[in-house]
């Protein structure tokens, strides 16, 4: 990479490399030092600019987390899925697509299901949030969890958080679901080893059908 190429130098002085370093790690800078008129090295680097901190700071957010107050701060771009799992060591919601196709980070907001790859920490801010680890109550499995378990209804497993939460929240408002309403209810949860079959009878099951 050429000492003159513009773009190289945009490109150091990014990852905090000075033209001094460069230069006196490829022993070039005795023999510049030795130039007349030439501008020293501690010359260009008090004349190159500080890297300074880009983008917004950390905001503080307070919610309602599987029932008990939460707090954190974290910087606007930070997902929920990424709060939970890297801020908050809530780790059974799961990081899959990260892009909103697979329904693998599935969480309630406010009672609701969404993904939480797809929503942003900030916005949670005085709302409630339920994971995979606040379905249980008192030790005892949520009936949606024991129904998978008594119906296999899970192979490696990395889509059952996202899954069971779906199908929680569906009979959360809906007491008695028709098979139709419990695919619509996992139709955004994908699930690679094709446990659907059983998906669907843990789920009727669960509803006492
Ligand atoms: S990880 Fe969020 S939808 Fe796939
Ligand atoms: S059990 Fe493996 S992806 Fe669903």
């Amino acid at each position: 990479m050429s000492d003159h190429d513009p773009r190289g130098q945009e490109r150091r002085e990014r990852a905090g490399i000075s033209r001094r370093e460069i230069l006196a790690s490829s022993g070039a800078a005795a023999f510049l030092s030795g130039l007349t008129g030439a501008r020293s090295a501690k010359a260009q680097d008090a004349a190159e600019p500080k890297i300074a901190w880009a983008g917004p700071r950390k905001h503080p957010v307070s919610l309602k987390l599987n029932g008990k107050p939460a707090k954190l701060a974290v910087e606007p771009r930070v997902t929920l899925l990424d709060a939970l799992r890297d801020h908050l060591e809530l780790t059974g919601t799961k990081r899959i697509c990260d892009r909103g196709a697979c329904g693998g980070c599935t969480v309630w907001l406010d009672g609701l299901p969404v993904n939480s790859c797809m929503t942003l920490a900030i916005d949670a801010e005085g709302r409630s949030v339920t994971t995979i680890e606040g379905l249980s109550q008192g030790g005892e499995l949520h009936p949606v969890q024991q129904a998978f378990v008594e119906e296999d209804a899970l192979q490696c497993g990395f889509c059952t958080p996202g899954m069971v939460m779906s199908c929680a929240a569906l009979l959360a408002h809906n007491k008695s679901p028709s098979d139709a309403e419990i695919k619509e209810a996992v139709a955004g949860n994908l699930c690679r080893c094709g446990t659907y079959p059983h998906v669907f009878s843990a789920c009727r099951k669960a509803a006492g059908q």
